[in-house]
């Protein structure tokens, strides 16, 4: 027989067509378990319906497609494809359009203020918007967004205060006041799903989470959750450069989490007496990063010390429209919003339903 590689079997099965889907069946990721043996290949379609009238013919010109490599022995195996986890979870939160996480390779990079100050910007381009603080272990969002009201029980669910016109939940609300808490896996999941489920968020176009630095259990417990949107990658320019956020994005990469581009904050240092620009920690790092690895370049945010006296403040910078900095999260608000429609035309292409 030919000498046939999987490959060649994936190339030959980009010819075969499932008839309701009208789109072969590698591209339509139902292709699974390909084993070449001796003058043998088997494999296995995870189709969404094994019960369709037409499995039996796309069994048949796929048994023929593998055949026509010269191998005798083809054996396909049909299997259902297990429901889509994130789409049934996807009724935890069922008012929210677009989950928008906020990640960043390690802490201190300014995570949580662009977080805080990303949710600002889309709310202020009139978006209804909620900000979740998924940091259990540096929780900063309510101190960030003000912090006057406290979350209520109504009915049994959590009702989220309301801090400059956005819904916002932490984990600082729950937790027992200047105790070290320790937290395992188990523990984290069941409070991601409660956060998510228990809280009436109610209709939002965008439900931004500021998420613990790294790559820990919560970012896989959310994965795992929810039906993530995207990431955003939150980076100082030699942050990218030493491949700190390349950790986070091979994560949610690994997770199948889209990465809906990157931020560089910290960008660059304006004199705020003599208007002189310094690149302290290099410049343009982030945006050259971006480009080598495929991803948007959201824009950069200056290290200014008004941004963290405002920040300490409970007033994000971003609630000045007409600053430099309201107007710089602006414009990573509006990428930000073309890169998730981007990400919404790519999934409903790769969609199966
Ligand atoms: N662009 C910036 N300019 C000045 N200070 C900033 C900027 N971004 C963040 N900071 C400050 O840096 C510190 C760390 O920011 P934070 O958002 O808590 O980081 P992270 O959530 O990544 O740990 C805070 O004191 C914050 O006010
Ligand atoms: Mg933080």
């Amino acid at each position: 027989m030919a000498n046939v590689h999987p490959q060649d079997v994936l190339r030959a099965l980009g010819s075969v067509r499932d008839p309701s889907q009208g789109r072969d069946v590698v591209s339509l990721g139902w292709v699974r378990d390909v084993e070449v043996g001796h003058d043998r290949v088997s494999l296995t379609l995870a189709v969404p319906n094994p019960a369709s009238p037409t499995i039996e013919q796309l069994s048949r010109s796929t048994r023929e497609a593998v055949a026509a490599l010269g191998v005798h022995d083809v054996q396909v195996k049909i299997a259902a494809q297990p429901a889509a986890q994130p789409r049934a979870a996807a009724s935890l939160i069922p008012g929210v359009k677009h989950t928008i996480a906020v990640a960043s390779g390690k802490g201190g990079v300014g995570k949580s203020t662009v977080a805080a100050n990303l949710a600002v910007a889309l709310r202020e381009a009139g978006r209804q918007v909620g900000l979740m603080d998924t940091d259990v272990y540096g929780p900063s969002v309510p101190m960030l967004m003000g912090g006057r009201a406290e979350p209520r029980v109504v009915e049994g669910k959590i009702e989220p205060p309301v801090e400059y016109g956005i819904k916002i939940i932490s984990m600082a609300y729950f937790l027992p006041k200047n105790e070290a808490v320790i937290w395992r896996g188990p523990m984290l999941h069941k409070t991601i799903s409660q956060f998510l489920g228990d809280v009436r968020w109610g209709e939002l176009d965008y439900l931004v989470m500021d998420l613990p630095p790294g790559t820990g259990d919560i970012q896989l417990s959310l994965a795992q959750t929810i039906p993530l949107t995207g990431a955003v990658i939150v980076s100082t320019p030699q942050d990218l450069a030493l491949t700190v956020a390349s950790k986070a994005i091979a994560m949610f990469q690994k997770l199948n989490v889209p990465i809906l581009g990157i931020i560089e904050n910290m960008s660059h240092y304006v004199c705020p007496q003599c208007g002189h620009r310094d690149d302290i920690f290099g410049h343009g790092g982030a945006r050259e990063a971006s480009a080598r690895m495929g991803f948007a370049f959201l824009g950069e945010i200056p290290l200014e010390t008004s941004i963290r006296v405002r920040s300490d403040r409970g007033e994000p910078v971003a609630l000045d429209r007409t600053s430099p900095h309201g107007q710089a999260f602006q414009a990573v608000a509006a990428a930000l919003e073309q890169q998730v429609q981007a990400a919404g035309s790519r999934a409903a292409e790769v969609s199966i339903e």
